[in-house]
């Protein structure tokens, strides 16, 4: 099986590729670049893949309220022409999408499963639930994986860093740190999840699925439970979403019900220990 991994050189590709069975052709922007629509088609023609994994996203949730048009152009616009071009060479289309096409339902206490309505509050959000609806329309053989807050050794959006090292960055300059205890959802390990998606990719697992770690927490919580695990002293401060003032809208409850993925035989282990994981692992992270 000839697997095509675009979005390589990023936080869940890099993990992906080393794990996927198969012939695996990482591809990056270089290689394809989603906003430049003519150049999808012409590059699947000549790799010929099985499978394409879609890694890649315009994934600046802030910055997307300013410049909605440069995030529909690579999560939703650029999305349909490789769902097009994928179901043109007869490939299947593995897609990751977002908790945050979630959010409009500020009530909301319990797990959303894949069979509840979205309603996004950000065009982040907006443009990844477009994306979604594109690969379902386009893509005859797809597979869509929702996902939420990835923290992996790479690093994410070509920052290099993640949550974790960003709180245990700022605690170990003596910074008191104000986190938000407001949004709750599932931190997930990037390698985790890619460990799943092997699987899923495996069993040909189709349609929409949401694969996330086990419980959930605030990100405050998750703040916490870094300093716990590290023995880091943190000058640590709950605050709401509205004091941290940030540009785009997010979700107050976005936890993901993995139902589906347990009924086909994979479930991830809860976000504490998946945690304990990735600390023992950062200490190969590269560029440290
Ligand atoms: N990060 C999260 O917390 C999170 C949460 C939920 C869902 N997700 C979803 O999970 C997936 C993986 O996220 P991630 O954290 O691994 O993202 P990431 O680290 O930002 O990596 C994204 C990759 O996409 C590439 N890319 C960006 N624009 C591109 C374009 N126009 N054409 C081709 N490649 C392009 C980037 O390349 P460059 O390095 O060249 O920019 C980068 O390698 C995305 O679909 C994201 O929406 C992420």
């Amino acid at each position: 099986m000839r697997i095509a991994v675009l979005g390589s050189g990023g936080q869940l590709g890099r993990d992906l590729v080393p794990r996927l069975h198969g012939e695996v052709i990482p591809l990056t922007r270089a290689d394809l670049d989603l906003a430049v629509p003519e150049s999808i088609a012409p590059k699947l023609g000549e790799v010929k893949p099985d499978v394409v994994v879609n890694t890649a996203a315009y994934n600046f949730v802030d910055k997307a309220e300013a410049e909605p048009d440069a995030a529909f152009r690579v999560n939703a616009w650029g999305v349909r022409e490789l769902a097009k071009a994928c179901d043109a060479v007869g490939a299947k289309l593995v897609h990751f999408s977002t908790d945050y096409v979630f959010g409009l339902d500020a009530a909301r206490t319990l797990p959303l499963t894949e069979a509840d309505p979205p309603g996004p509050v950000s065009a982040y959000g907006l443009s990844k639930l477009a994306g979604e609806y594109l690969v379902r329309t386009f893509a005859r053989r797809h597979l869509v994986i929702r996902t939420c807050g990835l923290y992996g050794v790479w690093g994410s959006g070509g920052k290099g860093t993640n949550f974790v090292e960003t709180m245990l960055r700022v605690a170990g300059q003596g910074k008191p740190l104000r986190v938000v205890a407001d949004q709750r959802c599932t931190p997930t390990y990037t390698a985790d999840l890619a460990d799943a998606t092997a699987v899923l990719i495996e069993r040909d697992a189709t349609g929409l699925i949401h694969v996330t770690n086990a419980g959930s927490m605030t990100w405050h919580e998750f703040a916490a439970e870094i300093f716990r695990q590290t023995g880091v002293s943190a000058n640590l401060t709950p605050i709401t979403t509205a004091e941290f003032g940030a540009a785009a809208k997010r979700p107050p409850y976005s936890v993901l019900d993995c139902g589906r993925l347990s009924q086909l035989g994979v479930t991830l282990r809860p976000w504490q220990d998946a945690l304990a994981a990735y600390l023992a692992e950062r200490q190969n992270r590269p560029n440290r």
